[in-house]
């Protein structure tokens, strides 16, 4: 069993990794990090996975999640994972993590449209978890960035048609719509109805 730990377990993508991996063979879920909900049972936070998954929820710490975990996935605001996947890498841990922040192989690029990176010496490292296109890198990469839901919509259909040149590419248009959900759990007066 590959013992994993999920950082930011209450948000959104936290809250369907946890369901994910409960349904998984191979993965005992061992710790789930959170800031507001530490000391909360996870199933009191989402009511939906009562029966489901039996954790309480810890506030992060480094050494804690290194001795429980083998893997784990950072399901944080980009550039907060930046900050902490270094140190796990370092000790050995893979990493997955869904923030933009590994998901650029050149620093100029997330810089551009993010801020300054931190870990730019690991975006060599990481591989763009796309796995349909990318299945025998993601099962041997220590860190996975992966792609965010519009760039997954984008690619996976215009991928096949590119490569096979059935697309003139300076008429393609990606007009990509999300619901509220996309914006993450904590409320903010731009997504509210
Ligand atoms: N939502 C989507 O559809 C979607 C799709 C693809 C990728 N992503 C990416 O996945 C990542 C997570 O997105 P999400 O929608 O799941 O976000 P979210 O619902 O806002 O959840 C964020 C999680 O991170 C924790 N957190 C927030 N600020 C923190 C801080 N300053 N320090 C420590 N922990 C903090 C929250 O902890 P608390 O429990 O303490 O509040 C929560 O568990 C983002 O980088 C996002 O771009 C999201």
């Amino acid at each position: 069993m590959t013992r994993v730990g999920i950082v930011g377990a209450t948000g959104y993508t936290g809250a369907e990794l946890v369901r994910i991996l409960m349904g998984h063979p191979e993965i005992e879920l061992t710790i789930l990090t959170s800031r507001n909900y530490a000391g909360e049972k996870f199933e009191n936070v989402y009511p939906a996975m009562a029966g489901v998954v039996d954790l309480v929820c810890e506030a992060f710490d480094l050494d804690d999640l290194c001795a429980r975990s083998d893997m784990v996935f950072t399901a944080l605001p980009h550039k907060l994972p930046m900050e902490i996947v270094p140190a796990l890498i370092k000790r050995g841990k893979k990493v997955i993590d869904l923030s933009a922040d590994f998901r650029f192989q050149q620093a100029a690029t997330y810089e551009a449209h993010y801020q300054p990176h931190k870990a730019k010496d690991l975006l060599a490292k990481a591989v763009y978890g796309l796995c349909e296109i990318n299945f025998d890198r993601i099962q041997k990469a220590v860190l996975v960035g992966n792609p965010g839901c519009y760039p997954t919509s984008v690619l996976l259909p215009l991928i096949p048609l590119v490569k096979n040149d059935l697309l003139d590419l300076d008429t393609l248009i990606a007009d990509s719509k999300s619901g509220v959900s996309g914006a993450g759990r904590s409320p903010s007066l731009t997504t509210l109805f």
